[in-house]
């Protein structure tokens, strides 16, 4: 549960949400709506779809600017959009800076892209953040910043150790929140997410272990552990991540914090190997081993005290039941990988 400060909202708030069409910008900007915020939302859908804000496209307190964070500061263009908007408040109160590129193998493969939309991408949203003169944004950073750690679970004063340029980037990302917390007093929010799943996460050659195996097994192909399947990582359902990122937006003691938002148990991927397979009852999937990725971390679990007591956010998605609505949704929206 999340404290009382936001289960209800009566003035009209205005909030962005860059990379609003993506599997957890979607679901960030149904939250919002529901909770009686006007939502702008930027993509350039280079990886989110027009279909994830199928629900929301008729609100009239949602505007979807199609724009690229990487190549400019999109200040006159958020203005633009706003003046010819039917939203009630017209003054932005928080930025929700999740738009990147999420996939650690495209980092490595392509890690300029990455940089330029990831890091300066983040500095455009940035200044647009001051010459808007909002005083609250929250960043979508993630736990690859902590590399493969010695303890777990993973505090956040662990020391940094990006083993990929997707985790740098995010490294990059938050220090200039911070040196723009110290030049211009915006307050900022550093989330590190761990594993997120959940409906609406692509399906592609770069996409997480739940999309992929789940999606294997739908179309009764190989479900391909990665290694020796030993490794562990802690899943959050992406309706918690929305919930849990929203806080951060809105309880005022969490400015200035750096957050871990993670699952509360670990599991071997060859345990959730297992458990796809089951639950996709038709399945006749088998499991087998390939080549371990890059850059792969053995455990990966983290500390939630601080999201419990700053956000007072408690995951309630348990991972089986998470997993039969995602399960359910793509056996729904089966597409092309
Ligand atoms: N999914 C996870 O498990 C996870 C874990 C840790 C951190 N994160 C972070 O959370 C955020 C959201 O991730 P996601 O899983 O929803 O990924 P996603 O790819 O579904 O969403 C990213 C969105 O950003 C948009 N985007 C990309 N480049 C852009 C650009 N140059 N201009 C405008 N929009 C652009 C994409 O089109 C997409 O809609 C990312 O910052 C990611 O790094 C995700």
């Amino acid at each position: 549960m999340v404290g009382d400060a936001h289960t209800s909202r009566t003035m009209a708030t205005t909030a962005i949400v860059t990379g609003a069409a993506g599997f957890i910008g979607s679901a960030l900007v149904e939250l919002l709506l529901s909770r009686n915020y006007n939502v702008l939302g930027i993509d350039n859908f280079r990886t989110g779809k027009r279909e994830n804000l199928s629900v929301v496209q008729g609100d009239k307190r949602f505007r979807l600017l199609e724009a690229d964070i990487s190549k400019r500061v999109l200040t006159k263009d958020i203005t633009e959009a706003l003046s010819s908007s039917h939203f009630v408040s017209k003054d932005i109160d928080s930025v929700f800076h999740l738009a990147a590129i999420s996939s650690v193998k495209e980092s490595i493969e392509n890690p300029q892209l990455v940089n330029d939309t990831n890091v300066a991408g983040t500095i455009n949203v940035l200044e647009m953040t001051r010459q808007l003169e909002i005083k609250r944004l929250v960043f979508s950073s993630s736990a690859a910043i902590y590399g493969s750690p010695e303890k777990m679970p993973v505090h956040e004063d662990a020391p940094c150790h990006p083993l990929s340029p997707y985790a740098a980037s995010k490294i990059a990302g938050e220090l200039y929140i911070h040196s723009y917390a110290e030049l211009y007093g915006i307050s900022g929010t550093i989330l590190r997410y761990f594993n997120v799943y959940g409906p609406r996460q692509a399906y592609s050659e770069y996409s997480g272990v739940i999309s992929t195996f789940t999606n294997q097994a739908l179309r009764n192909e190989p479900i391909t552990i990665e290694g020796s399947g030993n490794q562990t990582r802690s899943f959050i359902y992406v309706e918690d991540i929305a919930r849990a990122t929203l806080a951060a937006g809105e309880i005022k003691k969490a400015s200035g914090m750096i957050i871990n938002l993670s699952g509360i148990e670990s599991i071997s991927i060859s345990r959730l190997a297992q458990i796809i397979r089951k639950n996709v009852a038709d399945s006749q999937s088998e499991i087998i081993h390939v080549q371990p990725r890059p850059s792969d971390v053995k455990e990966s679990i983290g500390s939630m005290e601080r999201a419990r007591k700053i956000l007072e956010f408690h995951p309630e998605v348990q991972l089986e039941s998470g997993l039969c609505k995602t399960i359910e949704w793509y056996r729904a929206h089966q597409t092309a990988r």
